[in-house]
């Protein structure tokens, strides 16, 4: 018999919108804020839009967010978010399976706030995972110098950054199996699991590391959002 299981395999992405961007100090949730013209998580929608591979996008909102209301053909909307990203990325994974996906699926975790991803970003990271067995994220090699710091404020050691790496967004994994390793975890609500590939570690599993871009950083402090603007309109030009 022939092994089609490869063939088969889809790529689902999820997005976790349900944040409130307490950092940023938006007067509403950071990833509806205007961005080159559009709300931020449009232009994160619109780069997965313009990834053939990926079947479906399902945008993960806290209930009762109505923002993105009018989903079109390329994404649905749960009103299912949570207190912790890693807790609305949770639920996200139990709605994607009701809505059809299966175990094997693989599922693209994405956050809303990295507008600037790009769809040749995207498929860089599924032509790296679609044959690992683990599944991998995007990340990048710390550039700078990498300090301890004690409570004082002052640095107390110089830490080695050659084997440091920032992680970023998308991580890529089986939905199956990031689901039991965050349900691994939901008892104490999801403590010490900030991204989907923490979890999987927790599980013994070595994520593969996919050298991303420094534009795609995540919009987190005030400052960012002009130079989010700037990045998008340079594109656009
Ligand atoms: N997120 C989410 N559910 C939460 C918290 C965060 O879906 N309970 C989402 C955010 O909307 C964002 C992504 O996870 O797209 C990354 O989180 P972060 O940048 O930390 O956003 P916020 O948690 O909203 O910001 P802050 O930590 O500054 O409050
Ligand atoms: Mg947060």
């Amino acid at each position: 018999m022939i092994n089609v299981s490869v063939a088969q395999d889809r790529c689902f992405a999820l997005l976790p919108c349900a944040g409130s961007g307490s950092r940023a100090g938006t007067a509403t949730p950071k990833q509806y804020q205007p961005v080159a013209g559009q709300p931020m998580a449009r232009h994160t929608l619109a780069a997965f839009a313009r990834v053939p591979r990926i079947t479906q996008v399902l945008v993960v909102v806290a209930p009762g967010d109505n923002f993105l209301h009018t989903p079109d053909a390329t994404f649905s909307i749960a009103a299912c978010g949570g207190a912790t990203r890693a807790e609305s990325v949770f639920n996200g994974l139990k709605q994607l399976l009701v809505m059809g996906a299966t175990p094997h699926d693989w599922v693209l975790v994405h956050d809303a706030a990295r507008c600037l991803i790009t769809p040749a970003q995207i498929d860089a990271l599924i032509d790296a995972c679609l044959p690992d067995a683990v599944g991998g994220l995007l990340a990048l090699p710390l550039p700078d110098t990498l300090k301890h710091a004690r409570a004082n404020g002052r640095v107390d050691a110089t830490l080695d950054r050659a084997d440091k790496w920032l992680a970023q967004t998308p991580q890529m994994f089986r939905i199956g199996a990031l689901h039991a390793a965050l349900a691994a975890h939901a008892a104490n609500g999801f403590a010490g699991i900030t991204d989907e590939a923490s979890a999987i570690e927790a599980t013994g599993a070595q994520p593969l590391l996919v050298r991303g871009s420094a534009q795609n950083f995540k919009v987190t402090y005030p400052e960012d959002f002009a130079l989010a603007e700037a990045v998008l309109t340079s594109r656009d030009a």
